[in-house]
């Protein structure tokens, strides 16, 4: 992917209601980003098809939101607040900082300190005193709450392994090297299961998660040949990790983690079992005995799906005169499904528009777009990825027909406006 596309989508991002530099009338705050009216669009239809694919399955994930603030005991029983480090060194001169594994190339090692260990976590004090048994952490993941809650669900929806628990929610992690843009960022979103299985079935879920996983990517529209599985070394694997294979998507920089799908045992459950003095085991009918299940874990970032959908569906297409920038969402995620634009501003011509829109916004996600040339609006609505334009024209008056103009193909077809529900509920 060449270089340039990063910088082209991240102005388009900013300068379309994607994606605003948090804090940005105080100059921003560097590496925070805020989601604007089309990146929140964006956000929740990747989060909604996330939900809705695994909701497609044969077997049961359920659904759970879970605090951010938890109890510091979770954080202890999880290993993370011993060992949810990097290592960090400083610039002996400038006092930069930077993770040991991303040091800039062009800095000298002899310039840099000895690799020191900094824990991600975001700590923070509850209620108005502050003494040693008021420290918690914003969460590293939204995983652990999945974890302390598997009683919970598993007791209430009466779930019979193998089953799943989802959890969307935002992550905190005190980056050494945060960057590109929403890549990586200190706060961000995550999409977790935790899939509960025999140990024996182990090897079978995490084969077929990650083929599922690839599969929804490609489903959003990442090209295939921007998506590879990468296996993690024992060198690499985390802390509470058997196995992990990454799901990596190529970016303008290189290869890089879109999800990882880990093999944890019964790490955390037992970790927590052990800690909390609660049993945490799962009791087998068929045989009636009672066991610690594993984990096979798919943990995507929402963000940073968001980043990588915006990379791969970014389109420049030469017409005779101009290049008109795309982006080629699907229908499913297009932040703005259908245009509806009035040739002139007319007010016959706006009350007709605002007709349509009564009619289809219940059903679609739809604009009403007024100013500048037909031509103007046509580029506007490719750049931010609507995928149909409707437009009202003088004759609608008469003929009670509407011209529909395809993004891709541009081309145009006339159609009644009774018709329009149909239309666009069969595409
Ligand atoms: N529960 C396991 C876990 O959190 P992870 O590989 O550290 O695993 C999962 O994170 C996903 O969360 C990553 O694949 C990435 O998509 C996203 N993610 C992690 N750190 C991030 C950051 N600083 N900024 C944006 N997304 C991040």
């Amino acid at each position: 992917m060449p270089e340039e596309i990063f910088d082209k989508v991240v102005k388009i991002a900013q300068s379309r209601g994607f994606v605003f530099n948090a804090s940005s009338i105080y100059g921003g705050l560097r590496s925070s980003y805020d989601y604007g009216p089309l990146g929140v669009l964006l956000k929740n239809n990747i989060a909604r098809l996330w939900w809705s694919s695994i909701n497609d399955l044969d077997v049961s994930i359920y659904p759970v939101d879970t605090a951010i603030i938890q109890s510091s005991e979770v954080w202890k029983a999880s290993g993370h607040l011993a060992e949810f480090t990097d290592p960090m060194v400083d610039h002996k001169q400038t006092g930069e900082r930077f993770r040991a594994d991303q040091v800039p190339e062009d800095i000298k090692k002899e310039d840099l300190t000895e690799p020191r260990q900094f824990n991600l976590m975001f700590e923070t004090n509850i209620g108005p005193v502050k003494n040693e048994n008021s420290a918690v952490y914003l969460r590293p993941e939204t995983a652990q709450g999945i974890f302390v809650n598997f009683e919970n669900v598993l007791r209430t929806m009466r779930a019979k392994i193998p089953f799943g628990i989802g959890n969307i929610g935002k992550s905190f992690r005190n980056e050494i090297t945060p960057g590109q843009f929403i890549f990586r960022t200190r706060e961000f979103e995550q999409m977790e299961i935790e899939f509960f299985c025999d140990e024996t079935e182990e090897d079978k879920w995490f084969d077929y998660w990650i083929e599922n996983r690839l599969n929804w990517y490609r489903n959003l529209g990442i090209p295939e040949n921007k998506l590879r599985v990468r296996n993690h070394d024992k060198s690499e694997l985390a802390h509470y990790a058997k196995k992990t294979s990454d799901i990596e998507f190529e970016y303008p920089w290189g290869w890089g983690e879109l999800e990882g799908i880990a093999n944890r045992g019964n790490f955390d459950l037992n970790a927590h079992q052990e800690s909390s003095g609660k049993d945490l085991r799962y009791f087998d009918p068929n045989n009636e005995t009672k066991f610690t299940p594993s984990v096979i874990e798919p943990a995507g970032g929402l963000t940073r799906t968001l980043f990588a959908v915006l990379l791969s569906l970014y389109k420049e297409e030469d017409l005779e005169k101009e290049t008109r920038t795309i982006f080629k969402f699907n229908f499913d995620l297009a932040p703005i499904q259908i245009g509806i634009l009035p040739l002139s501003k007319k007010e016959e011509l706006i009350t007709v528009c605002d007709d349509i829109n009564g009619t289809l916004r219940s059903m679609f996600r739809t604009e009403i777009d007024i100013t500048q040339s037909i031509g103007k609006r046509y580029r506007r609505q490719d750049e931010i990825g609507t995928p149909y334009c409707i437009t009202v024209d003088f004759d609608t008056l008469d003929d009670k027909s509407v011209t529909i103009r395809n993004r891709d193909t541009m081309e145009q077809e006339r159609i009644k406006i009774e018709d329009l529900s149909d239309y666009f509920k069969n595409i």
